[in-house]
């Protein structure tokens, strides 16, 4: 089966066995089969954070369990629970259209439900980790579900313990978010969302207002997956020393950077990369985005493993100029 229309880069591979699945029950049953162990499965979502550097020798499992669900309310707030297979746009917008807060700043982030909290999605100073409540999983090894808190995912930047420590062994079928319903805590510290506000002549936003801002945001630089082939930023932001920062400040005055704890300060890749002249690069049928050099792209027909090459040069010459190495933000299978 061809994984292509399942990649949001657009990228050709074939899996050797692939089942779409819509139900939990379904799911477990399928990992009953030999095929489903040793290593040999993995778990799509929207495919919008993978590279496909090649076919995949195994089992490719389609998460397509659908369904939201509100499982408490209050006047204040609702716990509503959503099928992993949703897709996470098209969740935000039915959170918008019930006046519920807390997502209006993720929106049009490519992907599903059920790969956010991975990774702890991000965007416009706002992380899914804030309305994260639990999440249902289930087992890859004893196909039994199982819930974890907030606190058991150990949320952090592009992070989590799906990400690391029990990376590969569970698949989450079921994410229960906390909403506002009232009293919404805007979030609109990122300056390009209040500049944009301003733009839109809006002085008291409301959460439509947001979302409408961060969807004008994200389609002035991010390339549109359904036309250019992209994963969204292909490398995490790093994180210097201070003392590492003010050096490099000294050779480059301009150089960005947010101060975190620890004395740490955070660089954007973007601009990293930019500097090493990165920045609408192509190769052929690949390369860096026109307008964000932190997105790779496939412009139609580019394989994985050119642009794995191209992420690797890249990586290479931040670390030659800069010192600072870069990690994938994209999962490279
Ligand atoms: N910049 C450049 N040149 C570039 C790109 C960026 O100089 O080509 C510099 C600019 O100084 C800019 C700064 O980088 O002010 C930050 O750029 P931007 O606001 O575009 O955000 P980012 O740090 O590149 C991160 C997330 C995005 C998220 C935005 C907005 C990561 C890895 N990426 O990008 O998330 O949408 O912030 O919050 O943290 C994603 O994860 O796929 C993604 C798109």
């Amino acid at each position: 089966v061809s994984l292509k229309p399942l990649n949001t880069f657009g990228l050709e591979a074939k899996a050797e066995v692939f089942v779409e699945v819509e139900s939990v029950e379904t799911l477990q049953e399928v990992l009953q089969l030999e095929i489903a162990h040793n290593n040999k499965l993995f778990i799509l979502g929207g495919g919008s954070n993978v590279l496909l550097s090649k076919n995949f020798d195994g089992l490719v499992i389609k998460n397509s369990i659908k369904g939201k669900e509100v499982i408490q309310e209050t006047d204040d707030f609702v716990l509503v629970k959503v099928g992993a297979g949703e897709n996470w746009h098209n969740f935000v917008l039915y959170a918008l259209s019930n006046n519920w807060g807390g997502v209006e700043n993720l929106s049009l982030i490519p992907g599903t439900v059920g790969a956010a909290p991975m990774q702890n999605i991000g965007a416009y100073g706002v992380e899914i980790k804030e309305v994260f409540e639990h999440l249902q999983a289930v087992n890859i090894n004893s196909g039994k579900i199982e819930k974890f808190n907030k606190e058991a995912c150990r949320f952090g930047y592009r992070e989590s313990i799906f990400k690391n420590i029990v990376k590969g062994q569970y698949i989450i079928t079921h994410v229960t978010l906390k909403l506002t319903k009232k009293d919404h805590q805007l979030n609109t510290s990122y300056g390009a969302i209040s500049e944009t506000l301003e733009e839109m002549e809006v002085q008291y936003p409301t959460i439509q207002n947001i979302s409408d801002a961060v969807i004008k945001i994200r389609q002035s630089k991010l390339p549109d997956p359904t036309q250019i082939g992209n994963a969204g930023s292909f490398f995490k932001n790093p994180s210097i020393d201070q003392v590492q920062y003010e050096e490099l400040k000294t050779a480059y005055p301009g150089i960005p950077g947010y101060a975190l704890p620890d004395n740490k300060v955070k660089v954007p890749a973007g601009w990293l990369i930019e500097q090493c002249g990165w920045k609408g690069v192509t190769r052929g049928a690949i390369g860096v985005h026109k307008k964000q050099a932190l997105v790779l792209v496939n412009y139609g027909g580019g394989k994985g493993d050119d642009l794995r090459s191209l992420a690797e040069e890249i990586r290479d010459s931040v670390i030659k100029k800069f010192g600072i190495k870069l990690h994938a933000e994209v999962n490279i299978i």
